[in-house]
């Protein structure tokens, strides 16, 4: 689905991703975790198209998109939920889902995936006419994922979606990736919440600045002394 050879991104001279070699399956829910600063949001963004590897090739179903203008990315079938969520504040729920579908294939099949989307996160739509700003923590990073799902990506990149919620939302959240996921969506899912980020994971992949240090399956990764004592405590 997605492969990623020896790409190297760096913001002027600081490096912050080293030689990054990795591939996704189709229907693949990887995680990817790392301590802050380890490079994860700069791993996502890359493969999003917002920033730019000074080196190496990215391949997504088996075409290079290395040096493809950010807004292919999109068309070639990859949506990015952003950190923060990125919302338009002023703008309706709706509007801002309908946002992620202005791509002509997406657009035509509008109504259905908003259908899709609602049935995702039934608590989106009571809320369809309200401003997205006046929403809880939780009801915001429905519609950052609604927004990207708009687009009918095939890969999702998600990047900290559980960030600043409540247990109990989260717990939801991971269901709904869960969901997303079992419906065939292929994912690359960036979270600091690594114990319940592996369980629903098929692989996972551990970011230390600036490079992969651990891949592997979660279970197996997280019998790892190391890995438990860095992200576990124990
Ligand atoms: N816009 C930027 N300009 C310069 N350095 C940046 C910028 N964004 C991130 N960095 C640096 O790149 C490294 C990786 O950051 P980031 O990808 O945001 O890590 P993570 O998401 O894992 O916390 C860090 O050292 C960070 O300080
Ligand atoms: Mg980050």
């Amino acid at each position: 689905m997605l492969e990623l050879q020896a790409v190297n991104v760096a913001y002027g001279e600081a490096r912050a991703l080293c030689d990054i070699s990795m591939q996704v399956k189709p229907g693949e829910l990887l995680c990817v975790v790392g301590p802050n600063g380890a490079g994860k949001t700069t791993l996502v963004n890359t493969l999003a198209g917002i920033l730019r590897a000074k080196s190496g090739r990215i391949l997504m179903e088996g075409r290079d998109i290395t040096r493809l203008a950010p807004h292919r990315f999109c068309e070639a079938g990859i949506a990015l939920v952003p950190e923060g969520r990125r919302l338009f504040a002023g703008m309706t729920v709706l509007e801002n889902l309908e946002i992620g579908s202005l791509l002509p294939s997406a657009k035509a099949k509008r109504r259905e995936t908003l259908e899709e989307v609602l049935q995702l996160f039934p608590a989106l739509k009571p809320k369809l006419a309200a401003p997205a700003g006046e929403l809880s923590g939780g009801q915001q990073q429905m519609v950052a994922i609604g927004r990207a799902l708009m687009a009918r990506p095939r890969l999702l990149l998600l990047d900290e979606p559980s960030l600043g919620l409540s247990p109990l939302v989260v717990a939801a959240m991971f269901d709904a990736i869960r969901k997303i996921s079992a419906g065939g969506i292929t994912i690359v899912l960036v979270e600091q919440n690594v114990v319940m980020a592996m369980r629903i994971s098929h692989r996972a992949c551990v970011l230390e600045l600036s490079r992969i240090v651990a891949e592997g399956d979660p279970d197996e990764l997280m019998k790892r002394p190391e890995i438990r004592q860095a992200y576990l405590g124990v």
